[in-house]
């Protein structure tokens, strides 16, 4: 199996920590270095997760660091660290806190792996991608967002309760932001092949739309001190293995858009191969009149955001 030297996550809460120990039990990596301010917290999950190494087999080494410098050398970045939503907050309220964070992050990347490929998770995912490429000033193919394939995984599985069918049959894409205005494609979801429209009623697809766009904050009101990190950290893991393996995975992604889809200057959820190199292309797929709108709305709510991040102290 071709595979990468080292993954670096940044954060070690409850999406790095699952992603880590994900990537360590996928042996996509000699190394994965954990790394979080919080003394104790990066080292404690990492000794952790090494220790099951001998019970589930993998080979992977499983690093912990509060210090940047723990970035050295990394292929592959996956950015988790942040603030997380809690119950009444939208992800654009997380914006200012977490641009900060993620400006001396990016910084660091930029000196100590500046050849990586950079998966950026922090929300609002889409701001924080733009913002992520902005300041560490790398290819815009290799520095993209995760939230697609999170969307999706939640749209596919409500998709497979209702029909009684095996979640992994059901394929399609959400896109557009990852946020109240996301757009679930429904006419290029299907099962095994099969149009999803000539599986289910109209009523019955609007409420599976609606519970996908509620999907995190569903989980955020009921967990009441934080967000989501089985399925997210399930989709990041996703799009590493894509870059590991250079697997060209057409998948969605966030992506920092230059003409694509009719817009340029933004980074918004669309569909995306994904291989060694990060981004290879964006897919430019036909959408029907209703769905193309509400990309647009989609694109006009990241729009805002960024609004917001311009009037931030910029990058030098
Ligand atoms: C969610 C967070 C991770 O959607 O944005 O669960």
């Amino acid at each position: 199996m071709v595979g990468l030297g080292k993954v670096a996550v940044l954060g070690a809460g409850n999406i790095g920590g699952s992603l880590a120990q994900r990537l360590a039990e996928s042996d996509l990596a000699e190394e994965v270095a954990l790394i979080d301010i919080v003394d104790g917290l990066p080292q404690g999950k990492a000794l952790d997760i090494q220790q099951s190494a001998p019970i589930l087999g993998f080979s992977t080494r499983v690093t912990g660091s509060t210090s940047l410098d723990a970035l050295e050398g990394a292929d592959l970045v996956v950015e988790t660290a942040g603030l997380a939503r809690k119950p009444g907050m939208s992800r654009s309220d997380l914006l200012e806190k977490n641009a900060g964070i993620l400006a001396g992050h990016a910084r660091a990347v930029g000196a100590h792996a500046p050849r990586s490929v950079v998966i950026v998770v922090t929300n609002p995912v889409d701001v924080m991608t733009y913002w992520f490429r902005k300041v560490c000033g790398f290819p815009a193919a290799r520095v993209f967002g995760e939230s697609g394939t999170l969307d999706t995984a939640r749209f596919r599985t409500f998709v497979a309760a209702e029909l009684g069918v095996a979640p992994r049959d059901v394929t399609g894409f959400v896109l557009g932001t990852h946020g109240d205005t996301m757009v679930p494609i429904l006419s290029l979801t299907s099962v095994s092949g099969v149009p999803l429209t000539r599986l289910l009623p109209p009523e019955r697809l609007a409420a599976i739309v609606d519970r996908t766009k509620k999907g995190g904050g569903e989980i955020v009101d009921l967990l009441k001190t934080g967000s989501a990190y089985f399925a997210p950290s399930a989709s990041q893991a996703e799009l590493a293995r894509a870059v590991a393996l250079n697997e060209h995975r057409l998948l969605c992604a966030t992506a920092i858009l230059s003409g694509e889809f009719g817009h340029r200057d933004l980074a918004i959820g669309v569909p995306v191969v994904v291989g060694r190199r990060g981004i290879e292309r964006v897919v430019e797929v036909d959408l029907a009149p209703p769905e193309k709108a509400a990309f647009e709305a989609s694109v006009a709510a990241v729009r805002s955001d960024l609004d917001l991040l311009e009037k931030l102290p910029q990058p030098s």
